[in-house]
């Protein structure tokens, strides 16, 4: 874990309340795609956990929801100003002893980790199938991004706005193997239940965001957990609903 200044390179609305945001700085210890960062909002006391959607040497993207005066914030800050954030928080996806065709199933908010997981994946000679859920047709975002990384990408929207209509695991064909997911705790949910094996990211209300005060404790079939520390990333055979 660093504690780590960032200057913000671009800021920009990719969807509705979603952004995009680039920054300068040292990622030296973000390691796995599925980390997370905790931003030090100017003048704000609590810190935001963001999923990390990409990062490479000296600059790290990520891509966030206004959903409070936090986030809101977040989102007015301008290419120049700076930041700091706690870097290479959270476990991550394990990338060992993946079978060839493993879906990558993400909704909404949890779609931008993937991507960082799509790319890692592609890399060791995996193709994964990407199936992407969103509420609506203004919601989507990312899906040519991940088109661009040469991997079969699907949407479903729950209005039937963009791509199928229906949720994630309506478009998994014959992908029933092995999931990574990250999104919403229902989505998981029905992920969990149409597949055999995975890695699913969890969220949680996190306090400290480095294993310190146990307030984003979760069960699993190996007694409780840390959620910012232990994962988010629980394997399929560990989690219990
Ligand atoms: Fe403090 Fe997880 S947020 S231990």
């Amino acid at each position: 874990m660093k504690d780590v200044e960032f200057k913000v390179l671009s800021n920009e609305m990719i969807a509705q309340d979603i952004f995009r945001m680039t920054l300068d700085g040292d990622t030296s210890d973000i390691t796995k795609p599925g980390q997370f960062v905790e931003i030090k909002i100017p003048g704000r006391y609590l810190r935001r956990p963001i999923s990390v959607c990409d990062w490479s040497e000296g600059k790290l993207t990520l891509i966030y929801k206004v959903v409070g005066e936090g986030t809101e914030d977040l989102s007015f800050l301008e290419p120049g100003e700076y930041l700091t954030a706690l870097t290479g928080l959270g476990n991550g996806y394990d990338l060992r002893n993946i079978p060839k065709n493993p879906v990558i199933a993400g909704g909404g908010v949890g779609v931008p980790p993937m991507y960082a997981l799509a790319k890692a994946l592609k890399q060791q000679g995996i193709t994964p199938y990407v199936a992407l859920g969103f509420n609506s047709k203004d919601d989507v975002f990312y899906e040519q991004e991940f088109r661009a990384l040469g991997v079969p990408v699907n949407v479903a929207t729950v209005d039937g706005s963009h791509g199928a209509k229906g949720f994630v695991t309506d478009i998994f064909g014959d992908h029933h193997d092995y999931a990574f997911a990250c999104g919403p705790e229902p989505m998981l949910k029905a992920v969990y239940n149409s597949v055999k094996d995975g890695q699913f990211s969890f969220e949680a209300r996190m306090g400290c965001g480095f294993g310190a005060c146990m307030g984003c404790s979760k069960k699993t079939k190996h007694g409780f957990k840390r959620v910012c520390k232990d994962g988010p990333i629980f394997t399929w055979e560990e989690i219990v609903w």
